[in-house]
């Protein structure tokens, strides 16, 4: 089965606000999608809908083959093969890195300490932290702490990797490490799907990017069609302001 995402139909609204209107989508196995879009699009509204953080107001979600908003399903399962990392890391400040990572996989997969902390010690590894598994997260670089947060998530063998804005948080300098795990994972083949306004990292390791505006997939493609070459006027009007920092205007997204 090739298919790892599928929406259909989905609608979101918060009271009377309709933030989400019937938006399509499909992820392939090992594909890399990148959402970009004004801030309030509804990106990350998207994003939540698909391990249903957020629960659709309509449509339907499947991953992985499972329908998640059958009321059936049994989500806790289902959202054990979705890693999630967000702009705020969420690391559990009390615990060391090690913990952090093994605490799921004890609770959740029921591994035994010796096993959780092997699959911990070879994920830090894969984000190129082996060296801070006792190291408490407050003593380690914002860029550091969201290598722990996606080892963390991939320590629970997720099949789709989920990120919001995985670097908006974070020092310019300590961006590129972030990006380059994320890249690394493309590379492995994980399916992601990545809101980000890294347009550079779009261009370099999304198959696929889709413009989001007004609750909306407005335009998608490959990142040349859509960073390169933008048919819609509002692709372009987002781009040119994301791209160009003098078309930035202040408190402005990007
Ligand atoms: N829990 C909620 N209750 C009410 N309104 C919400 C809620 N979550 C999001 N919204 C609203 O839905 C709209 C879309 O929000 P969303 O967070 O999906 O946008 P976004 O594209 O991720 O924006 P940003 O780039 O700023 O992160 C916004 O108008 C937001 O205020
Ligand atoms: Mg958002």
């Amino acid at each position: 089965m090739s298919t790892m995402i599928k929406i259909a139909g989905l609608s979101k609204s918060f009271g009377s606000l309709e933030v989400l209107r019937s938006v399509d989508l499909e992820v392939r196995r090992g594909e890399v999608v990148c959402v970009i879009g004004p801030s309030g699009s509804g990106k990350s509204t998207l994003l939540r809908c698909v391990n249903l953080l957020e629960e659709p107001s309509a449509g339907r979600v499947e991953v992985d083959g499972v329908e998640l908003t059958d009321p059936d399903a049994d989500l806790d399962s289902a959202r054990r093969h979705i890693g999630m990392v967000f702009q705020q890391f969420n690391l559990f400040s009390h615990l060391t890195v090690g913990q952090n990572l093994t605490v799921a996989q004890r609770k959740v997969l029921k591994r035994r300490g010796p096993e959780a902390l092997e699959v911990a010690r070879s994920n830090l590894e894969r984000v190129g932290l082996a060296d801070k598994i006792d190291a408490m997260p407050s003593q380690l670089s914002g860029g550091q702490q969201q290598r722990v947060a996606i080892a963390r998530a991939l320590a629970m063998n997720p099949h789709v990797m989920l990120f919001d804005e995985p670097t908006s948080a974070l020092d310019p300098e300590l961006v590129g490490d972030v990006l380059g795990v994320m890249r690394g994972l493309a590379d492995e083949g994980m399916t992601m799907l990545v809101v980000t306004h890294e347009m550079q990292f779009a261009r370099e390791v999304a198959d696929r990017v889709l413009f989001m505006d007004g609750g909306g997939i407005v335009e998608q493609g490959t990142p040349a069609e859509v960073i390169g070459d933008p048919k819609q006027e509002r692709t372009r009007t987002f781009l040119a302001r994301v791209l160009d920092p003098t078309h930035a205007r202040p408190g402005a997204e990007g």
